[in-house]
């Protein structure tokens, strides 16, 4: 019996709901000979030992754990090349995505109509429930036009995560995929290079069964940083821009918080004869502690947003780590001016040369040390 379907589940912390998702599965695709690759992320609450307890009894059932690593995106793009199908459909495991509509998207393909079908949220006929916070839909609207725009298909929701396509039409361009963040379809949509022919199917968007969504937080900043990374990340990785970027904006913290204490020193203590200097040593350090921590804060939500550190513990421990990887950051930037201008060079490449190091190693190091898994 050939296998006509290939279903992904990527699944993070989904143990309690994955037995009832295939049984699910098992009842709206009878008839139908498929397989189920869960690509799961090493989740904490023991979803792989769930897979696999459950593929134990059923071999069409296949777990791919990955250690070390975490994303949607990607997760969806192994499972979909692990597949023997020529079919392979991508949805939650959470109950979200209702597994009846999954025959009517295979027929579309399977009819020679269509390349790809997906289950649209907002499609005539289409309904959101609990799909209460108000926020999340007009982020999604504004990032449907964008998205629109981007991949030059209309689409009523290229945000689904609920979608299916032909396996060889997926492999011919997963190398040229970004696999970051949690855009998949757009990602597939920005990507492949033939037009799709695209079949949109309503769905009744139900509440998540059990546990919590891991994406809510940020799905703009992931939709915009998808973006950049699609057009410039081949030349400077995403991580690193960010990275940069928000060490730039550190620096204009830095000076303001200086300003700050200088001012308050001007105000009460110059009068009393206070050494100027000492005014300015109390500022560039306070300046300086207050910008490192705000960078470490919003490297810790943005730049790592995938291995956030939560909790007091955990959260200090990292800050710490920050710390000491910037002070060696800032040795090794000012080592390299240093000799740079010992040799010859103008004061202000030097600096820059010392300042792109000292960014580059600040980076380098802290990815390992404070937000690394080793
Ligand atoms: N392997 C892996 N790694 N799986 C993950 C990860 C990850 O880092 N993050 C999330 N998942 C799994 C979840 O366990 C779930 O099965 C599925 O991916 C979707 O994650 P949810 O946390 O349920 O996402 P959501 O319901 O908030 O978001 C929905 O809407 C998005 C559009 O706004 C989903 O349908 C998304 O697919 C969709 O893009
Ligand atoms: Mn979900």
């Amino acid at each position: 019996m050939t296998i006509r379907l290939g279903v992904v589940l990527p699944t993070y912390n989904e143990r309690k709901n994955l037995r009832g998702m295939i049984e699910r599965l098992d009842k709206a695709l009878a008839g139908i000979s498929f397989e189920v690759i869960v690509v799961d992320d090493n989740s904490p609450d023991g979803t792989s030992d769930e897979a696999r307890a459950i593929a134990q009894d059923d071999p069409r059932v296949h777990v791919i754990q990955r250690i070390g690593r975490r994303g949607l995106s990607s997760a969806a793009i192994e499972g979909m090349c692990a597949t023997a199908a020529p079919v392979v459909a991508v949805m939650d495991a959470d109950h979200q995505h209702d597994p009846e509509l999954l025959p009517g998207m295979l027929a579309a393909i399977e009819g020679g109509d269509y390349d790809l079908s997906y289950a649209s949220r907002f499609a005539e006929g289409a309904s959101t429930e609990e799909w209460g916070r108000p926020d999340r839909v007009k982020a999604s609207n504004l990032a449907n036009r964008i998205a629109n725009k981007v991949t030059g298909v209309e689409l009523s929701d290229p945000m689904s995560g609920y979608f299916m396509l032909k396996t060889e039409t997926l492999r011919a361009d997963a190398h040229r995929l970004s696999g970051v963040g949690f855009k998949i379809l757009l990602d597939i949509l920005a990507t492949v290079e033939q037009p799709l022919r695209i079949k949109e199917v309503p769905m009744n968007f139900a509440a998540r069964l059990e546990g919590e969504s891991k994406l809510d937080r940020t799905v703009v900043f992931e939709f915009l940083v998808g973006l950049y990374d699609k057009w410039l990340g081949r030349w400077i990785p995403t991580r690193f821009a960010l990275f940069g970027t928000i060490g730039a904006l550190g620096v204009v913290v830095h000076m303001a918080v200086l300003a700050l204490v200088l001012n308050l020193f001007g105000a009460r203590f110059m009068v009393s004869h206070y050494p100027q200097e000492v005014a300015f040593i109390t500022g560039q350090t306070t300046a300086a502690m207050v910008a490192m921590t705000f960078n470490f804060v919003l490297n810790n939500e943005l730049t790592y947003a995938d291995k956030r550190l939560r909790g007091f513990g955990p959260l200090l421990n990292g800050w710490l780590r920050f710390l000491l990887t910037c002070a060696f950051g800032l040795l090794a930037n000012i080592g390299a001016a240093t000799a740079l201008v010992r040799i010859g060079f103008n004061p202000y490449p030097a600096a820059l040369v010392g300042i792109v190091l000292g960014s580059v190693w600040n980076f380098a190091l802290s990815s390992k040390f404070v937000w690394g898994k080793y």
